[in-house]
């Protein structure tokens, strides 16, 4: 069991070997125990928590806090204009309460059925156009031509972003995912809060039927929502609604490529999808440091005492694949009987997105699957390049082709 070092003798487990196979470092740590007092890359110090139950157990335990206040000196994290950080993720109950319980009026199943044609329609229309690249090419990237613009043309919808500015609005969102350099992210966070405020005030002018004039409309005991959590939740919903879906869908078609069996099952009964979307979600959540939590009093996981002031990492990847927990974890199966999994969360901050993110995943991979059915990978795979930010795992680029 580890037990508390002091900050210059912490192991860096996130080495740039990592980034190809992240699930191997979490397999030699869990060896070690289920708790790491760790070094991310950017230097702060955390506890890595690898262990299903112990994360499951964090992501509910009120004494973990969302709230940066009790974050202390070690965490480094995202820096953000307060209007834009005063977001759902980063409130604890009560003002959480109220805040979400004044979203969800705007985020209802009705209104997320109504997406339901859009995303189609996105689909199909990314496909026509990664049809068209594919025979002039005879290859073409699964993130740049579909993964990417499907999540960011349905988050362009719920704010109804005007048409003539959504590919400087996508473009800043892509910057401030993967940031070129510290002064990209300044300039694209800028564009974004200006752009949310401008999009705010306009939407108030003259609502429509996006979410944000939902938004603007939902009151509660008179409560409403002020100017800055409009804008923050505004943001929020971008980057959490493009970020971890892009990345499951082009990591998600990856690994039904590697698994010709499953893929052809899949294709021969398309009713197969959903639950083929539940075990992609379980087997490459991208989530693997960016759960993060602060305690308010100290917390003892797994036999160590986290005191306050110190960041908790939930890891809900390496949750994912703990033999604790699954039977023969590192298999990918869709005919699995036991789909439950962590990847969207779990308790008060529970995803808002979810239902709209399986809409997305299972349309965007129904589309793939059933469109392209010679599609095959288009470099040798220990040639992927992958990401190197260890808060999400994720595919810089996937070239595929068509064989006959
Ligand atoms: C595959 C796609 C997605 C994954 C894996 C995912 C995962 C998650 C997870 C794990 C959380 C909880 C974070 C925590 O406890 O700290 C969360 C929260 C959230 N997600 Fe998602 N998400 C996805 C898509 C979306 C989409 C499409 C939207 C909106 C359009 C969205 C909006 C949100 C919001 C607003 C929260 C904060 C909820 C709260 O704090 O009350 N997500 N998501």
């Amino acid at each position: 069991m580890n037990q508390p070092s002091s900050d210059q003798s912490l192991p860096q487990p996130f080495d740039r070997d990592h980034f190809a196979d992240p699930y191997a470092t979490y397999e030699r740590l869990r060896k070690e125990g289920s708790v790491h007092h760790i070094r991310l890359p950017d230097g702060s110090p955390v506890w890595l928590v690898l262990g299903e139950a112990y994360v499951r157990a964090g992501l509910t335990d009120p004494r973990l806090s969302v709230n940066k206040a009790y974050a202390g000196n070690g965490y480094k994290g995202f820096s953000l204009p307060p209007a834009l950080d005063a977001n759902l993720l980063n409130i604890d109950p009560d003002d959480h309460l109220r805040l979400r319980r004044l979203v969800s009026k705007a985020f209802t199943p009705r209104y997320v059925d109504g997406m339901r044609q859009r995303i189609e329609s996105a689909a199909g229309r990314l496909a026509d156009r990664f049809a068209e690249r594919l025979a002039a090419d005879g290859s073409a990237d699964v993130v740049a031509a579909f993964a990417n613009p499907l999540p960011l043309t349905l988050i362009g919808d719920l704010l109804a972003v005007p048409e003539p500015d959504r590919q400087a609005f996508s473009d800043r969102v892509n910057t401030m995912l993967d940031p070129g350099s510290s002064g990209e992210l300044v300039e694209a966070i800028q564009y974004i809060h200006r752009f949310l405020l401008d999009l705010v005030a306009a939407r108030r002018a003259l609502p429509g039927d996006d979410l944000l004039s939902e938004l603007i409309a939902a009151r509660d005991e008179g409560d409403r929502l002020s100017e800055d959590e409009l804008v923050s939740l505004a943001f929020l919903t971008l980057m959490a609604g493009s970020e971890n879906t892009q990345h499951v869908i082009s990591a998600g078609l990856l690994v039904l490529l590697n698994h010709p069996g499953q893929l052809a099952a899949l294709r021969a009964d398309p009713d197969l999808l959903p639950q083929a979307v539940e075990e992609l979600l379980r087997y490459i959540n991208p989530n693997q440091t960016a759960i993060r939590r602060f305690p308010t009093e100290p917390v003892d996981i797994g036999g160590v005492t986290i005191p306050v002031g110190d960041t908790v990492l939930l890891c809900l990847a390496a949750a994912h694949r703990d033999p604790a927990r699954y039977e023969d974890p590192d298999r990918f199966d869709i005919h699995r009987a036991d789909t439950a999994h962590l990847a969207l969360g779990q308790g008060m901050h529970y995803c808002l997105g979810a239902a709209l993110a399986r809409m997305q995943l299972q349309t965007a991979l129904g589309t793939l699957v059933h469109r392209f059915p010679g599609l095959s990978l288009d470099c040798p795979a220990d040639q992927l390049a992958w990401r190197t930010s260890f808060r999400s795992h994720a595919l810089k680029r996937l070239p595929v082709r068509l064989v006959s």
